[in-house]
């Protein structure tokens, strides 16, 4: 992959790139709890984005996608967010250093890579921080990495639309190979968690479905989750956020206004306990506890915060069946992408074959799966390799 973007950047603009590489991620427990101060669980992969750039003479931004074989040209006065476009993921980013006054000049860059798009494996904020990352080591610019992910999460929000939380930027940017990170999204503290497997495996089950409503539906549960923290503040004007509401307080002061409301922000606090259980379950070696966590977060996920589809429902309540399986459920924003499912080894291609020709039968999709290795995060490719 990197000599592929190497010859594209050589070809096109006739100088040698500085390369740099952002992996993807999975979420083991903890789905819409960032944006909620609450708990992820989340662990960079060994699909990654591809960014190889070099400076221009001018104040020009040539950018060519390898996957999509199309270019995209501006210059750092004119940036600003086209429809529907890959390039808002790295203009997004020109535009948040902009605004925060660092210096920039014109620059080449190309990307590519392997993380599917659409399967809720962040292939979006792999780009950001491939791209920010390499802004970055080109201008000698010292950002710090908790830096460089809030501002690809900005970057998310202001050109792509997605008011999504810091979870996906972290992930890629701080991943270590055979370690997942707890981290607090309130503090931003965060833990690395040994993934010791004994014999489990992550495995992906990718739906090959993003239902269009993905985004609107995600900024509305963050619009919601925020509702409910009102009517609670209201009574009580310490609370910040989810993380500081109890079941009592929710069934109080949430409840009597709206159902809905309610069950979203039920959902979170819920979801949190379960992370906190999972973990502990992880660190303790009983991976079976995590597993139940991740089948009760899926309920949760399909049942009080509606953000499943039932190609994903199917894909769990499959896995849910097969001894094999310890834990599954749907993995990132929802609507589509990928179920996440730890697996006994030995049954891992069973389970695979299995799964993809039930899906096949039942609703007449075509799966895919990916057997997920924990890697290491974002960083220039020659360092990475030594
Ligand atoms: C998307 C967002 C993340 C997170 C997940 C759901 O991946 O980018 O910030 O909210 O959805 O957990």
């Amino acid at each position: 992959m990197t000599s592929e973007i190497t010859r594209l950047f050589k070809a096109r603009f006739h100088t040698e790139p500085l390369l740099v590489r952002s992996p993807g991620r999975v979420n083991l427990i903890g789905e819409h709890t960032d944006y909620n101060e609450g708990f992820v669980l989340p662990a960079a992969v060994d699909k990654a984005v591809y960014v190889g750039i070099d400076r221009r003479p001018d104040e020009e931004i040539h950018l060519f996608s390898a996957d999509f074989q199309e270019k995209f040209t501006t210059s750092l006065a004119k940036v600003a967010p086209a429809a529907h476009s890959w390039s808002n993921y790295p203009l997004g980013v020109v535009d948040q250093l902009q605004k925060a006054g660092y210096p920039l000049s014109g620059f080449n860059l190309v990307l590519g890579g392997d993380v599917p798009i659409g399967a809720g494996m962040s292939s979006s904020a792999a780009v950001e921080c491939s791209t920010i990352y390499a802004l970055n080591e080109l201008y000698g610019l010292g950002i710090s990495k908790m830096d460089m992910a809030k501002m690809a999460q900005q970057a998310e929000h202001t050109f792509a639309g997605v008011q999504c939380g810091i979870m996906d930027q972290f992930a890629s940017l701080f991943g270590k190979e055979g370690y997942a990170m707890k981290l607090d999204c309130r503090s931003l503290e965060y833990e690395y968690v040994p993934l010791e497997m004994k014999g489990i495996r992550i495995v992906l089950l990718n739906t090959n479905i993003k239902h269009s409503l993905a985004s609107s539906e995600y900024n509305t549960r963050r619009q919601q989750c925020a509702q409910g923290v009102a009517w609670v503040q209201a009574a009580h004007p310490e609370v910040r956020s989810l993380r500081d509401v109890s079941i009592d307080l929710l069934d109080r002061y949430v409840a009597p206004k709206d159902p809905v409301v309610h069950q979203r922000c039920r959902y979170v606090i819920q979801e949190n306990e379960r992370l906190l259980h999972g973990c502990r379950d992880l660190q303790n070696g009983h991976i079976e506890g995590l597993g139940e966590q991740m089948f009760r977060s899926h309920e949760g996920l399909s049942k009080d915060y509606e953000v499943s589809c039932p190609e994903l429902d199917f894909l769990v309540a499959f896995a849910k069946n097969r001894p094999e399986v310890l834990g599954a459920r749907m993995m990132g924003g929802g609507f589509g992408g990928c179920t996440i499912n730890l697996v006994r080894e030995a049954a891992v291609d069973a389970l695979i074959e299995a799964a993809g020709n039930a899906y096949k039968e039942q609703l007449g999709l075509d799966m895919t799966a990916y057997v997920a290795e924990i890697g290491i995060g974002t960083g220039r490719v020659e360092e990475l390799k030594s």
